[in-house]
């Protein structure tokens, strides 16, 4: 007799904030990983737009619709596991609070919050209510990143020294044109510009490759767009890490969509331009020094496609969803990802400040630990 399999568990959830990465990028990979795992169903929308919930009734037919969240929380949370945060950055907080009020784990959009504060409270109030806080560090599940990783973990570069993370954008990403497509270049709604919307992608990655949290930053930043907009969309912070420094920069006005990273280890260094990934590794110099230190050079190039262009970043998401699910699963409530999105969201707040101080270095605390 073979042994009953138990079917798994199909976690109901709802979203809160049904605009551009709830149409595009969660929305579908839910629906998708539904058809192939029957492990999770949108059940319940909230969004304070009418004409966005209209949408959400098309791609979600089955699903309740709230004009307010808290409505929905009310009516919905005794049948729910879960909420999925993507309103602007401002309502995160809020929002995940009352969810854990009612005792359901939170998924939310980056950045987890926009300020220090809300972030330490949040972190502090899943351990107490024991349920999980994961934020979407969704750049981590780039199929190019991954690779990073394992060129990494295969030691062939050796230690890291440095890091460049620069990310060019040729505008500010635009919410949906139901609602208001420029929340982030206004402050009471963004939080910040183009370091609090993107920031928390290049400070997770560092933290990644430097196998650290960094202990100083100092910053500067620009609005050039100033006479229509209160948020910066140029911004350069460096980071110092115990072995080395990473030199991060994020532009909205660079004529450009991409991202192009080094890592720059005492073997060798990565390269990485979208898709193109390159790997130069030093072969060993025999003898004495040589003027203009000549070595030679075992160079490996591939490409690996990663969907960069599309901003939904769809196919990235499902692998960050098996890990949401294996946070529940191990009662995992303020597990890595919390903690790096404190971290992103302390990197932030310090930039602004170091910015706002001529680019004095500020200390960055790395003990999250003693305040939950
Ligand atoms: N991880 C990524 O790659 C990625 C990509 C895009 C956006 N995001 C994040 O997703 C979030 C949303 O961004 P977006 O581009 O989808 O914005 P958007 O403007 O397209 O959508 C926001 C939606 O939230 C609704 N809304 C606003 N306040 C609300 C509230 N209090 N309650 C309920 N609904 C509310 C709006 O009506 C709108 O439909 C942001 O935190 C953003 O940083 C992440």
């Amino acid at each position: 007799m073979g042994q009953l399999l138990s079917a798994p568990k199909r976690l109901k959830g709802a979203i809160i904030g049904f605009g551009f990465i709830s149409e595009k990028g969660h929305v579908p990979a839910y629906l998708q990983r539904d058809q192939i795992h029957s492990d999770v169903e949108i059940v319940a929308v909230a969004d304070i737009c009418e004409a966005r919930l209209a949408l959400a009734k098309d791609l979600l037919p089955q699903a309740n619709l709230y004009k307010d969240y808290l409505y929905l929380l009310k009516a919905e949370s005794s049948r729910l596991d879960f909420v999925d945060i993507c309103t602007p950055p401002s309502d995160h907080a809020r929002i995940a609070h009352a969810a854990f009020e009612c005792g359901l784990h939170v998924l939310c959009e980056k950045p987890l919050t926009t300020t220090l504060e809300e972030a330490q409270a949040l972190l502090k109030h899943a351990v107490q209510v024991k349920k999980v806080l994961y934020p979407c560090h969704n750049y981590k599940h780039a199929p190019v990143v991954l690779a990073i990783r394992d060129i990494l973990s295969s030691q062939r570069i050796g230690k890291i020294r440095s890091l460049t993370l620069n990310t060019y954008r040729n505008t500010h990403a635009k919410g949906v044109t139901e609602w208001n497509t420029h929340w982030r270049r206004e402050k009471k709604l963004s939080g910040g510009g183009i370091a609090m919307d993107h920031g928390s992608h290049t400070f997770y990655l560092t933290f990644d490759w430097m196998g650290a949290y960094p202990h100083a930053v100092t910053a500067k930043m620009i609005n050039l767009d100033s006479d229509r907009y209160d948020t910066e969309d140029n911004f350069t912070a460096v980071l110092s890490f115990p072995n080395g420094l990473a030199h991060t920069h994020l532009s909205w006005t660079a004529g450009v969509r991409k991202v192009i990273y080094t890592v720059q280890g005492e073997k060798g260094s990565i390269t990485v331009d979208d898709d193109e990934l390159q790997v130069a590794v030093m072969q060993k110099t025999q003898g004495p020094d040589v003027a203009q230190g000549a070595v030679t050079w075992t160079v490996e190039k591939r490409s690996i496609v990663s969907n960069w262009m599309d901003a939904s970043h769809v196919s990235w998401f499902n692998s960050l969803f098996d890990q949401f699910k294996k946070a529940i699963d191990d009662h995992d409530y303020v597990g890595k990802e919390a903690r790096d999105a404190y971290y992103c969201i302390q990197i932030i707040s310090k930039s602004y400040q170091s910015a706002q101080e001529g680019c004095r270095e500020l200390p960055l605390s790395t003990s999250i630990q003693s305040l939950l």
